[in-house]
Formats: structure tokens, sequence, C-alpha cells
């Protein structure tokens, strides 16, 4: 199976990326994860990245295509998720590509969709786990002993620097152009885009993702 999760910044992307991929054994292909990997591995993909990332500006599609074929040619045959990519136009169409070259095919859209006040409030709380990529936020989901990862027991939950408020709005606004004709580039081909209110509990929107993926 091979599925992508589209929607805006802090709309749970990878808080619902993580469960679904653990339900139904998929691999979890997110394109900013695999970013901050390069970065904190030091090599030249993550350099180049660097400036982008911190902008809250998409990195150029040929340097995304690169990293994603190399990715789906080391996976196989498995299942995948993709959280996070596409995210333009350019990028869907070098998908399709890098697919058809592999003898795959894609076979779910889904879009989370929240209004942009509680992508707002979930970013300002959010941490990550540096190790296993599991999400917490320390409002609405935090994590059972403070600052240690539930899932892999990590100790040092991080505060992404792109979370800052400035860098937030300009991700926003780079979601609306870039990435927001995306649905409509997906809505009018096979196998279209199924909605899932994202402004419910974490356990409500996974419901409406399985509910997208398994109907
Ligand atoms: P990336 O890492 O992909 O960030 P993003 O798309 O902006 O999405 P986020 O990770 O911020 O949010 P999310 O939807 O995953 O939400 P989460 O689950 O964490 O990209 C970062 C940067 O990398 C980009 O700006 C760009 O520079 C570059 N990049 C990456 N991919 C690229 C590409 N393909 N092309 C070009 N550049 C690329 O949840 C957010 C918070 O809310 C958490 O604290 C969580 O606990 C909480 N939460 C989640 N669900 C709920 C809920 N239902 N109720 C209450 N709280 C919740």
């Amino acid at each position: 199976m091979i599925v992508i999760l589209l929607g805006p910044p802090g709309v749970g992307k990878g808080t619902q990326a993580v469960r679904l991929c653990d339900a139904l054994d998929l691999r979890h292909l997110s394109t900013g994860d695999l970013l901050r990997e390069h970065r904190r591995g030091g090599t030249e993909l993550g350099t180049q990245a660097q400036s982008f990332m911190d902008r809250g500006e998409l990195v150029p599609d040929e340097l995304i295509l690169g990293m994603v074929r190399g990715e789906l040619e080391a996976l196989g045959d498995g299942g995948v998720l993709f959280d996070g990519f596409p995210r333009t136009v350019p990028q869907a169409e070098g998908l399709r590509v890098v697919l058809a070259d592999l003898g795959r095919s894609l076979d779910h859209v889904v879009l989370l969709v929240a209004d942009d006040e509680v992508l707002v409030e979930r970013l300002s709380g959010r941490r990550s786990c540096p190790e296993c990529g599991s999400v917490f936020n320390v409002h609405f989901n935090p994590p059972a002993t403070e600052d240690t990862c539930d899932r892999c027991g990590h100790e040092g939950l991080v505060h992404r620097t792109d979370d800052q408020p400035d860098t937030v709005r300009n991700r926003l606004e780079v979601y609306r152009r870039q990435t927001e004709p995306l649905i409509h580039f997906y809505q009018a081909g096979s196998p279209g885009v199924r909605r899932v209110d994202a402004d419910q509990g974490v356990d409500e929107v996974q419901a409406g993702v399985r509910a997208a993926v398994d109907g």
C-alpha cells in the first residue's frame, strides 16, 4: 500500500503517521524527518536544506525528489506512508514518474483539515523525539514521563527551531501558496482525496484516517 498524508503544518500528519504505520506495517517516510536527519549527520544535502528549513521555505524539488527516489529504491516492495511529501505539483509529478519506474502505484491520498488557530496552538506546544520521531504536545498530548519519549524511552524531547511564531506564519503561507494546489491535482485523478477533520482528539482522527484507507 502507498499512502500520502496531506495537510498544513501542525495539523497532525506526523502524529497520525506513526500510529497508522504501526497498525498497517507501513514505512513512515517523512521528508521533514529525513531532512532533519541529514542536518544532524552533516551531509551535503542537510547543509543545502538548512537555510530553507530555518526560514520555513520549501527545499528545492530536485533535492527532495532525489532523496525520495533513493529511499523508495532501498525499500523494495514494502508499504509506504508519505508524510509531508509531495508538497508541490512538480514533486507530485516527479513521484508519479518514480513510482512508474518502480512498477508501483499510489493507493490513497488523505487530507487532514483544521483551522489556522488550531495549528498555531499545536505547534507552540509541540515536542518531538529526535530518536524515533514520535510527537507530543505539552498542552494536549504530554508524554507519561516529562521530557521522555513514551515509544522508545529516549530522554530529551526537542522543540523545533521552525516552530517559532514568525516561521510558523511563513510555513502556513507557503502551504497555501505551494502545497494546497496539490489537493486539486489529486482530486482531478485517481485515487482522489479523502478529507478527515483533524480538529478532534488523536484517537478520533486516527479512526477517520483508518476509515479513509480501509474504505
Ligand atoms: P515537516 O517536518 O514536514 O513539517 P510540516 O509539514 O510543517 O508539518 P509538521 O511536522 O510541522 O506538523 P504535522 O502535521 O506533522 O503535525 P504533528 O503531528 O507534529 O517540514 C519541515 C520543513 O522541512 C519544511 O518547512 C521544509 O523546509 C522542509 N521540507 C519537508 N518536506 C519537504 C518537501 N517535500 N519539499 C520541500 N521542503 C520540505 O502535530 C503538531 C502538534 O500537535 C504536536 O505537538 C502534536 O502532539 C499535536 N497534535 C497532533 N494531533 C493532535 C490532536 N488531534 N489534538 C491535539 N493535539 C494534537
